[in-house]
């Protein structure tokens, strides 16, 4: 066990029964306060107490508090005036509607005999290890229970926490609105970072000071979607200027941030109160939700992940990497590096062939590539994006012996194989949509609406789960490969499921997701060798639900290699850039008809997993050895990129001529450091780069993956001088870039 676990506390403080609170009000009172619970993970403290009413009442988020420090007990907030009562001024860790409450509730519920009044009280702590526990609330009057669930990570200090609803009364009730939890952060000024996109757009880091009212954050899509994503950071304002700063800092300060754990319909709303606080509520959406709770029956919400740092968003970004690699990937706590990938989709599209494939497997090999991948198009009628979805057969035309003379092909030459599926998909020409109409989400009578062609199986009916469990694990089984491309290619419409009930129905957005959950787990189960990528058309299903079952998404189908940079900017924010899959694909791109060199496209994906998607049929003899070269690099320093200490040294947005990443191995024995010019313009030389993270005393050697540095820079010098006096590249031109890594010499 090491220092840092064991210096760990859970600790109850039960005041004194005795201890009373005066309270400045205009009705004061004295009352006894109960408990405080306190959690410690890295360097962070959370603490909550129970107030003299009985409300779970948050206390602290912050930086770690000293292991003996108290923690004042909870006393609930005076009313202001007659206008907000205690139960709104006073902040919640999770809020029932009732008893007045203006703010935004954690739960919101409505009884079978109309009753909508719902007031949580504390029942009891359940402690669980040393940084986690469990507290029962219950309503004043009804037999409704909620258990808030606490889990620190002991190395960042992010806490997981989720809710259980459960019915123990007599009646149903229906749940309406239902967080994952509440976070509340200490009175100041903020500046809040999000990001939002669009297909082919996804990515961009917003940055607006907080105001009094509610920010939402949300997806209605029945997944999460690529026009915002369930992430939020929220930076203290320093300068504590009523417009707040331009821009957050990236490598100082303090800031808070979380990330909600779930793939369907989301929502967070960032409500800075009429008393300043600034309170975070997160989970389903509750637009056109609803879920029946008969007796005995309980709702689980998803995981709302939080986690402060005082290092800026770098710092924060950095332990969120840190903490999905750790905590959340399937094979956390030591995935390894994503193989290398070919994938055939910008080369071929719907045209694939048993010929065409191996063609470009063969060169694919020859550039070192670790797995080839067969995108759309291998099974059913499927010519283009009109039919076939829904069949998973392999088509006979264009595969007549099977997918094992490919796969066998593709293992001979020394790789893996993986193949694209669309599992909840169907088209209305296909043998599957013609046998089960009644399949897809639809409401009886109206319109279905069809989106490239196609429409969504509702994966929360049982039949429609097992047909999808049982194609993939056929698949799996008779054929022998190591990963599936699992993508998702429109958002939900007409979301009926006319087998329940009218007033159940709704229960869809929660059963489909559990569905997909439930089925990516049970393959993972039944074919551990498995990997799988999270694809919705580019990066409409990431987050940090869907990464427990996947090892790695894809974050857009725009792969300009400039457009590039402040995607993967915006990404790492929320996501580590183990699962940031990067392909190098033709020039000029098909979306900005952008020409840049091979270089150039290989070192911006090269940021993250690398892969090929080009079509090698039209490469040169030129490209080839420029794509071995620099993919034997890649491998060589791949974890440490991945997998390190990402520092974001200049940002690629907001019309930047120039960005830079540095990441440093956690051993700090290896940075690697990439740079890209967007425009020279005057002449202008390449920034200073001052590099960070490394050890002040060490000595670095210096090697050039792509291009140089400007005449006397040294060959090796100290952490102290890469970081102190920096390094000048000679780096100028129009879409330019440069690669180097620095080793600690022994
Ligand atoms: C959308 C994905 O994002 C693409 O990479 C490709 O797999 C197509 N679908 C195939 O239809």
């Amino acid at each position: 066990m090491n220092n840092t676990f064991k210096s760990l506390r859970f600790s109850v403080f039960t005041s004194s029964l005795l201890l009373l609170f005066f309270i400045a009000s205009a009705n004061a009172q004295t009352a006894a306060s109960g408990p405080v619970f306190r959690l410690d993970g890295g360097n962070t403290t959370y603490a909550f107490g129970v107030n003299e009413r009985g409300d779970l009442q948050t206390l602290y988020w912050g930086g770690r508090l000293g292991p003996h420090d108290q923690i004042p007990p909870a006393h609930s907030y005076p009313e202001w005036a007659s206008f907000d009562s205690p139960n709104t001024t006073t902040p919640q860790e999770y809020a029932g509607w009732g008893a007045g409450l203006y703010t935004e509730p954690a739960l919101k519920i409505t009884s079978q005999d109309g009753n909508r009044d719902l007031v949580l009280h504390f029942v009891k702590a359940t402690p669980d290890g040393p940084q986690a526990m469990d507290i029962l609330l219950k309503d004043i009057a009804r037999e409704i229970y909620v258990t808030l669930h606490y889990s620190m990570d002991p190395e960042t200090g992010i806490l997981a926490r989720s809710a259980s609803i459960e019915n123990r009364d007599k009646q149903p009730v229906m749940i309406e609105q239902a967080a994952a939890a509440q976070w509340t952060l200490p009175p100041a000024r903020y500046t809040l970072s999000y990001l939002t996109g669009r297909w082919a757009s996804e990515w961009t880091l917003n940055q607006e000071t907080i105001r009094p009212g509610t920010r939402v954050i949300e997806s209605r899509r029945g997944s999460t979607g690529h026009q915002a994503n369930p992430w939020f950071a929220i930076s203290r304002d320093a300068s504590q200027s009523a417009a707040g700063p331009l821009l957050a800092p990236e490598e100082s300060g303090e800031v808070w941030f979380g990330a909600l754990a779930w793939s369907g319909s989301w929502r967070f709303t960032i409500d800075e109160t009429q008393f300043d606080s600034v309170r975070v509520t997160g989970g389903f959406n509750p637009f056109d939700f609803g879920y029946k709770l008969k007796p005995g029956e309980h709702l689980e919400t998803p995981v709302f992940y939080g986690g402060y740092s005082n290092r800026g968003l770098g710092g924060a970004s950095r332990l969120l990497h840190h903490f999905e690699v750790a905590h959340i990937l399937p094979r956390a706590p030591d995935p390894k590096p994503r193989p290398v990938i070919y994938n055939s989709w910008e080369a071929t599209e719907f045209n694939v062939t048993e010929a065409g494939q191996i063609a470009l497997a063969e060169k694919a090999a020859s550039i070192g590539i670790d797995r080839f991948v067969m995108d759309d198009g291998w099974f059913g009628q499927r010519k283009d994006d009109h039919a076939g979805l829904g069949d998973w057969y392999v088509n006979p035309q264009k595969f007549p012996n099977g997918l094992k003379p490919l796969i066998d092909k593709v293992h001979s030459l020394g790789m893996d194989f993986g193949l694209w599926v669309e599992p909840e998909m169907v088209n209305p020409d296909s043998d599957l949509y013609r046998k089960h109409p009644d399949w897809v989400l639809n409401f009886p009578g109206r319109p279905r609406t069809e989106q490239r062609n196609q429409m969504i199986l509702n994966l929360a009916r049982p039949d429609v789960r097992e047909y999808l469990e049982g194609f993939l694990d056929k698949l799996l089984t008779e054929n022998d490969i190591a990963f599936l491309k699992w993508d998702y290619n429109r958002n939900w419409s007409e979301p009926g499921w006319d087998q329940l009930p009218p007033d159940e129905q709704k229960q869809v957005y929660v059963e489909f997701i559990r569905n997909l959950y439930a089925i990516l787990a049970d393959l993972r189960k039944k074919h551990p060798k498995i990997e799988i990528e999270s694809c919705s058309g580019g990066g409409g299903r990431v987050d940090l639900g869907i990464l427990r079952y996947t090892d790695e998404v894809w974050p857009s189908d725009n792969t300009d290699p400039f457009d590039r940079l402040s995607m993967q900017d915006g990404f790492t924010y929320a996501y580590t850039p183990q699962v940031m899959m990067a392909w190098v694909t033709d020039s000029p791109h098909w979306l900005n008809f952008r020409s840049t060199t091979l270089a150039y496209r290989m070192l911006s994906s090269m940021q993250g997993s690398l892969g090929i998607g080009a079509n090698l049929n039209k490469w040169t003899a030129e490209d080839f050895a420029t794509a071995k070269r620099l993919i034997a690099a890649y491998h060589a320093v791949q974890r440490t990129i991945v997998q390190g200490d990402l520092y974001r040294l200049i940002s690629p947005c907001d019309g930047s001529e120039f960005s830079s990443t540095e990441t440093v191995s956690h051993d700090k024995n290896q940075a690697v450091v990439f740079a890209f010019t967007h425009s020279t313009q005057e002449g202008r030389g390449y920034p200073l780069l001052q590099l960070q993270g490394l050890d002040p005393n060490a000595d670095y050697q210096l090697t050039w993956l792509e291009g140089k540095a400007m005449p006397g820079t040294p060959q090796s010098a100290s952490g102290d001088w890469w970081m102190s006096h920096g390094i000048n590249l000679d780096l100028r031109g129009d879409f330019r870039a440069a690669a180097f890594r620095l080793d600690r010499q022994k």
